[in-house]
């Protein structure tokens, strides 16, 4: 049956080492799957603002023999005017898979529902999974093993970020700890779901409004904007709330000595983190924004083998 990477708990553990496996061995030899050859086309909708995805989506796609479709919603007929289910019923008869970035959950879940070709999130308010795999590559290249692994989020913890550290991490059998102010709390169904997950796993999860507890011994310590697409009016009100949040030098050398710095990117300088951490010997960054491209290749090809249709 045809698989969809709608959140990051949609892969197993098993599976999510698999896909991370794979993108291991994408990344070295980047030329080497070709299993959009034809070309076949990946329709790649965006209803918001992006650099990173637009790019690594369309060149991975290239790369894997296929033809990217980049869509903007406003110049298409979803968004309103027609339903994300009659949209995936029009494409399935055209493209391979679907990538979209969207503001509601629920408009993934009815267009995975509505469709026979895989549909992967490309960000949503809620989660970020394709980001989370690139994560989790950079972690494995420069950490070895996820399983045991201490990552702390320190920042606004009604992230679509954090909810994908949440669940991601607890399938991969690492502690995420998350350090946030009162009034930005994660969505509880989701820490509920990744506090069941690392049941299984050998993972956890710590909520404090401390940072320095949240990233006291961490192997590794990610941010994220504080200003989040579609929350730009809340600016000041959450500067105010999240100002003592900011990852600085001095919270940093509460972490393990050998500690890495990750943030999705795009950074606001002065606000989430200190130019001295971002752009600091610590920081990962840009391994991580490269990673976007090999994940998300490995990721395709995962689903692409497990689509209705697709050869045993
Ligand atoms: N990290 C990320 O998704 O970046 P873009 O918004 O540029 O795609
Ligand atoms: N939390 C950010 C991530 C951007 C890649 C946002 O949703 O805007």
């Amino acid at each position: 049956m045809t698989r969809h990477l709608l959140r990051d708990d949609d892969l197993s553990p098993a599976e999510q080492a698999e896909v991370l496996d794979l993108a291991v061995r994408v990344k070295a030899d980047r030329w080497a799957a070709r299993p959009l050859e034809g070309p076949q086309t990946v329709a790649v909708i965006f209803d918001k603002s992006s650099t990173r995805t637009r790019v690594s989506f369309a060149v991975g796609i290239a790369d894997l023999g296929g033809s990217p479709l980049i869509i903007s919603t406003a110049n298409s007929q979803l968004g309103g005017k027609e339903t994300p289910s009659d949209t995936a019923r029009v494409l399935e008869r055209m493209v391979a898979a679907i990538v979209w970035r969207t503001y509601a959950q629920s408009g993934l879940q009815e267009m995975a529902a509505g469709t026979t070709v895989p549909v992967v999130n490309a960000l949503s308010d809620d989660f970020h999974p394709c980001q989370l795999l690139a994560d989790l590559l950079t972690i494995r290249e420069h950490k070895g093993d996820l399983a045991g692994l201490t990552v702390a989020f320190v920042g606004d913890g009604s992230d679509n970020m954090v909810h994908s550290y949440l669940l991601a991490c607890t399938t991969a059998g690492m502690h995420v700890r998350i350090g946030f102010p009162a009034a930005y709390p994660p969505m509880p169904d989701v820490v509920e779901d990744a506090r069941r997950i690392g049941e299984g796993t050998g993972g956890s999860v710590l909520l404090t409004q401390d940072p320095a507890e949240a990233v006291r011994g961490a192997d590794v310590v990610v941010t994220d904007t504080w200003v989040s697409m579609g929350r730009e009016d809340e600016k000041a009100v959450r500067v105010e709330a999240l100002s003592p949040y900011q990852v600085t030098p001095a919270l940093m050398a509460e972490a393990a000595e050998d500690a890495l710095f990750l943030h999705c990117l795009p950074a606001d300088r002065g606000y989430e983190v200190a130019p001295g951490v971002i752009d600091g010997p610590q920081s990962v960054i840009w391994d991580e924004a490269e990673n976007r491209l090999h994940a998300q290749k490995a990721l395709l090809i995962w689903l692409l083998e497990r689509a209705d249709g697709a050869a045993a």
